[in-house]
């Protein structure tokens, strides 16, 4: 049974879209027969292959359910019971994960405020401090996300400097790859030269908001970086039995260009968006749409109305500013449809 109508698309969230066809034919394809539980199967033995394939020899993954688990597993694996994490104040992990890092991970966040959602090696300082003083938690680990919260974009240059910089000061990097694949189609790089290259230690790699059912993964880039995350991921509850559907989703989405054709396409529909409505008056876009994300501010009675005909979120009430996302399945039509909307209920006539 349909409960809902599938033509509907709104702009609230990239894991508001279903599943990529290839993606669900993978699944069907793994489901016949038996195979050995708890990642002891082929899919997720294969998967190792093609994980060290993007992002280099010494790479390792373990398949989890969510995002969220995937950054406390990484954190938690990343630092001793008295040591502590530096981020920007807009993080996932400070702001949207329910304070899953300090109530399941018991991870001390020390957050820095950025002017776009990402550190630089100065903003890192702001926290790098108090080494050795017993009363203060100790900084081991720099997070960062690409693409950031705010929608914005590291370049490999940008993440080099604050693996040196946090490298030098004995602390480790994380890299929040929610929307990693994002990243890398909007500068036309490969996976590995905003992770392994840039030097990154460990990452969480998004695979839900590009196209997956379900999965995500901890993916250990530097050995020396984590230990336990088998052990961790478990007493965390994220050590999945029926494992090879979450693998053969992950085949699917990195043996070919599934990643990239995605994520090029939700960029380029995040671009669209920007571009017709930048010009109508009364909407400003206060942000660069650098990937599949275009904040705006907009009247309030303008949001309300649109709101009632399409989902998506107010960012932050105070300003008016609203975020709207795009997602592998959005459509021209779709953008276009919104962007009339848009203008409509700012009373532009068409031109
Ligand atoms: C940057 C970032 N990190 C992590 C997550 C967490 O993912 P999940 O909702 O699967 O726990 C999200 C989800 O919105 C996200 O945007």
């Amino acid at each position: 049974m349909i409960r809902h109508d599938p033509r509907l698309k709104g702009f609230a969230s990239d894991n508001y879209a279903g599943v990529h066809p290839e993606i669900l034919q993978a699944i069907a394809d793994a489901n016949g027969g038996h195979q050995i539980s708890y990642g002891d199967d082929v899919y997720t033995e294969a998967l190792q292959d093609i994980f060290r394939r993007h992002f280099g020899d010494r790479a390792r993954a373990w398949p989890v359910f969510n995002g969220t688990a995937a950054n406390v597993i990484s954190l938690r694996a990343m630092t001793a019971q008295w040591e502590a994490v530096i981020c920007p104040e807009t993080a996932h992990i400070n702001t949207d994960e329910g304070g899953a890092p300090e109530v399941a991970g018991g991870i001390k966040l020390l957050t820095v405020p950025t002017p776009d959602g990402k550190l630089t090696p100065e903003l890192v300082d702001r926290q790098a401090w108090g080494f050795g003083d017993v009363h203060r938690a100790q900084p081991k680990v720099v997070s960062i996300s690409n693409t950031t919260e705010l929608g914005t974009v590291y370049t490999p240059g940008e993440i080099a400097a604050i693996c040196a910089h946090a490298h030098e000061r004995g602390l480790l990097v994380h890299l929040d790859g929610s929307r990693l694949t994002n990243a890398a189609a909007a500068l036309d790089v490969p996976l590995r030269a905003l992770t392994t290259d840039a030097g990154v230690d460990v990452l969480s790699f998004g695979g839900t908001k590009i196209g997956l059912l379900y999965g995500e993964a901890v993916v250990v880039l530097n050995p020396e970086a984590a230990t336990g995350v088998d052990y961790i991921r478990k007493t965390f509850m994220q050590l999945s039995s029926k494992m090879r559907f979450v693998s053969a989703q992950f085949e699917a989405l990195l043996s070919g260009d599934l990643w990239l054709r995605n994520a090029r396409h939700a960029n380029a529909m995040g671009r669209r968006l920007a571009e017709a409505v930048r010009d109508l008056p009364g909407v400003e876009v206060p942000r660069p749409v650098e990937a599949n994300a275009v904040f705006a501010v907009l009247p309030a009675d303008v949001t309300q109305r649109l709101q009632k005909r399409f989902r998506f979120y107010t960012w932050n009430e105070a300003t008016g500013e609203v975020r709207w996302m795009c997602a592998w399945d959005t459509t021209e039509a779709d953008v276009d449809a919104f962007a009339a909307a848009v203008a409509e209920e700012l009373g532009v006539q068409p031109s």
